[in-house]
């Protein structure tokens, strides 16, 4: 079997260095990857939003499967391009991506169905954005939605700073905002992989979106994270399933849009239990990177079987040790950041029991190592104890040598304590 990926992160890493221990896999490329996937798969100089070209080569090098790491290509219907010439992919239609494309989207969706979620109301009109925000009082959270996407999502702890944040969003024409209630309680990730029709439970996870120590500082695609998340026991799984996943995805297959590939379901679990926060409708970053540590079977058959909507056929087992990355970033991310620094003890680092390393934006200069991103290394560690994950993973990180990176040194610290707690 020959596959293609697309995407260049550390999830595609992780991804890639799964997808090159399967047995069924003879050939595999990645486009356009990095230094680390390069060690996994064939990296070849292809841009996904060409869909005519990826359609192109997949038919000269006989490819079978086509898996789609990022977003941005879901979103641009590189899935119906490729299923309309009869190419088996692996994601969701241009349709079915509007679950993370559009904040309206899935905002109605879980209201006409009852899926549970913050109250809200979305806006294309600043005035009356603002007039809501101040009836209902803050604390409250504004989002930008469509066009405006990109300006993400403000916690707003005033009035004041809530007007602003919609202000901001309406800077852009044609902008839209959704305006919905704070939500508290304990946050949690929950992937499914579906076929249309069947969804099968991946796992859950954990990440810290703050740049800093403590759960400080500028928000990031994500600094780190860990699997299982401890508040995700397994009748909240299965509330999850019946409450919010499993109507989803009834509603999209009424639509006649069902949705096939990864829903990564963001989580708050409050006091009255659990509560959709978004969508996405791809594996995480760096999520995918604890999961793929923990995951004991073949991900391509997996894969196969939600493309072909067998999934109700299928299991998957997992290691019971929990798994834990810590995210290295050239310094000045989120913000601006050079690249073309060296990095150095990546193999002496990778030698540490029970660690990978998976890379995102990494570039070989000959046999150097050079960062080439923001986020740059996934050190990744698995262990019986999730403490134990954490120790190893820091121990790796101690031996490279990187002057221009920075890493969190928190990363778990939770789930340690709450093992903790757990044992005296
Ligand atoms: P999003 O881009 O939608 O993932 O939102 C980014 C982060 O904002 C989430 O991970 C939450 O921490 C926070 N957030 C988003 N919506 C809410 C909400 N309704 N209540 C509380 N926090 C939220
Ligand atoms: N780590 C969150 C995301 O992939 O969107």
């Amino acid at each position: 079997m020959n596959i293609l990926l697309l995407g260049s992160g550390g999830r595609e890493h992780a991804l890639a260095w799964k997808i090159a221990a399967s047995p069924i896999v003879e050939k595999f490329w990645c486009a356009p990857g990095n230094a680390g996937i390069a060690r996994e798969a064939a990296c070849i100089p292809l841009d996904a939003s060409d869909h005519a070209a990826v359609i192109d080569f997949c038919r000269r090098e006989s490819v079978d499967l086509v898996v789609v790491g990022p977003e941005a290509p879901l979103a641009a219907g590189l899935i119906d391009d490729l299923d309309a010439v009869g190419i088996t992919a692996f994601g969701p239609s241009r349709a079915a991506a509007a679950l993370e494309a559009s904040k309206s989207f899935t905002k109605a969706l879980c209201r006409e169905h009852g899926i549970p979620t913050a109250a809200y109301e979305a806006f294309s009109d600043a005035g009356a954005a603002k007039a809501y925000v101040r009836v209902q009082g803050a604390p409250i959270v504004v989002k930008a939605d469509g066009l405006a996407a990109g300006k993400g999502v403000t916690v707003a702890t005033t009035v004041e700073e809530a007007e602003a944040a919609v202000d901001a969003i309406f800077r852009d024409e044609g902008a839209a905002v959704v305006i919905e209630e704070m939500l508290t309680g304990e946050e949690a990730s929950f992937f499914v992989l579906c076929d249309g029709e069947h969804a099968l439970p991946l796992a859950t996870a954990q990440d810290h979106k703050r740049a800093f120590d403590g759960d400080t500082g500028p928000n990031t695609g994500g600094m780190g994270a860990y699997s299982p998340a401890p508040v995700m026991t397994e009748a909240m799984c299965q509330r999850v399933m019946d409450e919010i996943v499993m109507p989803t995805l009834a509603a999209m297959r009424a639509r006649g849009t069902p949705f096939k590939g990864v829903l990564f379901a963001g989580l708050m679990i409050t006091a009255d239990g659990p509560k959709l926060i978004e969508y996405n409708v791809r594996f995480g970053d760096p999520e995918a990177q604890v999961l793929m540590m923990r995951l004991m079977s073949d991900l391509v058959p997996a894969l196969l079987a939600a493309c072909d909507g067998v999934l109700n056929t299928f299991d998957l087992r997992w290691f019971p040790d929990p798994a834990l990355t810590v995210v290295m970033a050239t310094r000045g991310y989120p913000g601006d950041y050079p690249k073309g620094s060296r990095i150095e003890g990546l193999r002496e680092a990778a030698a540490v029991k029970g660690v990978e390393i998976f890379h995102a934006g990494t570039k070989a200069d000959g046999e150097a190592i050079l960062a080439n991103g923001g986020r740059v290394l996934n050190v990744t560690a698995s262990a019986p104890t999730i403490a134990e994950a954490q120790r190893r993973a820091y121990a790796a990180i101690d031996l490279i040598r990187w002057p221009e990176g920075f890493y969190r040194r928190d990363i778990g610290w939770r789930a340690v304590k709450r093992e903790r707690d757990a044992h005296v």
